[in-house]
C-alpha cells in the first residue's frame, strides 16, 4: 500500500513536472519584429527569454526587419505561417523597385540538403499527387552566354535591368533547373529560388522574374512539426487538407470520388 502510495505521488510529481515544462515553453509571449508580428515557437526571436522557441530557429531583429542567418546568408522574412509550417525569406540583395538588384546569394537545390532545420523535399512529394498544386520553388536562372540565343523562347532578355561586367548576352530562365535548357556557350551565374506562384515557365518577362525574387521564397519545418506531433519525421503534409499526416501512407477522399494513395517517396497511385 504505502509503495502504491509512494509511486503515485512520484508519477503525479513526474508528471507535473512535465506539464510545468510545457507549459514554461506555451507561456512564452510571441515576439514581434517590424512587420511579423506572431514569433512563436518553434522561432524565437534573439534576445528572447531562455527556452522559448527552439535556438535552432533563431531569428535576429536587425533594423525593424526580421533576419533569418542560414545557409551561409542573412535572409528577410517576408512572413511566417504555423499552418502549413512554412517561413518566406527574401534575399537581401532583391530591391524595390530596382529591377537592377540582383540575390546575393547563389542558391540551387543542392545548398539546402546539407541543412537539418529546413526542408522541401516533402511538398516535392505532394505536388505529384496534387499536379495542380504549384511547386514549393522555382528558380531563376542568369546565364552569360557568348551568342544570343534567339530561337529558345525560355532565355528571357534581361536588357536594360541586368548589367554585367562581363562579355555576351545576359538571360534569365524560370522554372527548374534542367540540363536539356542549358545552351552551349552559356555559363550559369546565378541560380535564385523563388516560391511565387505568377511565374509562367515560358512566358515570363525579366520583371516579373524580377517580381518573383521580390516575392522570396518558401523554407519549412514540416520535418520537426512531425516529431512534435506524430513522434517521427516520416509524416506528410496532406495539401488537401492542409493538415499533417502522421504517416506518408494514406488514402484521400476527393469530393469528386477520385482517391490517391500516397506512397511517401515513390509519389500517387489509386487506391
Ligand atoms: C517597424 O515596422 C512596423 C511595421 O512595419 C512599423 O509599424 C513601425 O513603425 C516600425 N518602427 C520603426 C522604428 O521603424
Ligand atoms: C500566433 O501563432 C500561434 C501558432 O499558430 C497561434 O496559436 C496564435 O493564435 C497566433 N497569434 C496571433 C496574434 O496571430
Ligand atoms: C503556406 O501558406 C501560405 C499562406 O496561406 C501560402 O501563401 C503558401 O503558398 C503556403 N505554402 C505551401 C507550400 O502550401
Ligand atoms: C540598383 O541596383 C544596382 C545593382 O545593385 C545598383 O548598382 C544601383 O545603384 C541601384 N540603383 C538605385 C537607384 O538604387
Ligand atoms: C551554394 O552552392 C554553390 C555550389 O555548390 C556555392 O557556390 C554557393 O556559395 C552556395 N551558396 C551559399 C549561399 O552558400
Ligand atoms: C511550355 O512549353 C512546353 C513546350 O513547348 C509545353 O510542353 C508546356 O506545356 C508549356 N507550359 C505552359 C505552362 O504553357
Ligand atoms: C505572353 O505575355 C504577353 C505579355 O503579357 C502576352 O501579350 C502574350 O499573349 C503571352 N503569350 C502567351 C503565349 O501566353
Amino acid at each position: 500500500m504505502w509503495r502504491q502510495s509512494a509511486l503515485l505521488v512520484f508519477l503525479l510529481l513526474l508528471v507535473h513536472q512535465i506539464c510545468a515544462t510545457n507549459e514554461q515553453e506555451h507561456a512564452c509571449p510571441p515576439s514581434s519584429c517590424g512587420k511579423i508580428t506572431n514569433i512563436t515557437y518553434p522561432f524565437r526571436l534573439r534576445g528572447d527569454p531562455k527556452g522559448c522557441g527552439d535556438n535552432r530557429y533563431e531569428l535576429a531583429c536587425e533594423n525593424n526587419v526580421t533576419v533569418l542567418y542560414s545557409y551561409s546568408g542573412k535572409y528577410h522574412v517576408q512572413a511566417i505561417n504555423y499552418n502549413n509550417f512554412t517561413i518566406r525569406v527574401v534575399d537581401p540583395g532583391v530591391q524595390q523597385p530596382n529591377c537592377s538588384s540582383l540575390p546575393r546569394y547563389f542558391l540551387s537545390p543542392t545548398n539546402f540538403s546539407d541543412s537539418d532545420n529546413f526542408y522541401l523535399d516533402r511538398y516535392q512529394i505532394q505536388n505529384r499527387c496534387y499536379p495542380w498544386k504549384r511547386a514549393f520553388q522555382k528558380h531563376i536562372i542568369f546565364l552569360n552566354c557568348r551568342h544570343a540565343v534567339i530561337d529558345n523562347e525560355k532565355y528571357v532578355e534581361t536588357d536594360p535591368c541586368i548589367k554585367w561586367h562581363s562579355k555576351g548576352y545576359i538571360y534569365a530562365i524560370a522554372g527548374d533547373l534542367i540540363a536539356k535548357d542549358f545552351e552551349v556557350g552559356c555559363e550559369v551565374k546565378l541560380v535564385a529560388p523563388t516560391s511565387w506562384w505568377g511565374l509562367d515557365t515560358n512566358n515570363s518577362s525579366y520583371t516579373q522574374m524580377h517580381r518573383a525574387l521580390l516575392y522570396g521564397f518558401e523554407l519549412s519545418w514540416i520535418n520537426l512539426a512531425c516529431v512534435d506531433q506524430c513522434g517521427n519525421p516520416d509524416c506528410a503534409f496532406d495539401a488537401y487538407s492542409q493538415k499533417l499526416q502522421c504517416s506518408m501512407y494514406f488514402c484521400r477522399n476527393f469530393l469528386g470520388g477520385r482517391r490517391y494513395f500516397i506512397e511517401g517517396a515513390k509519389g500517387c497511385k489509386n487506391c
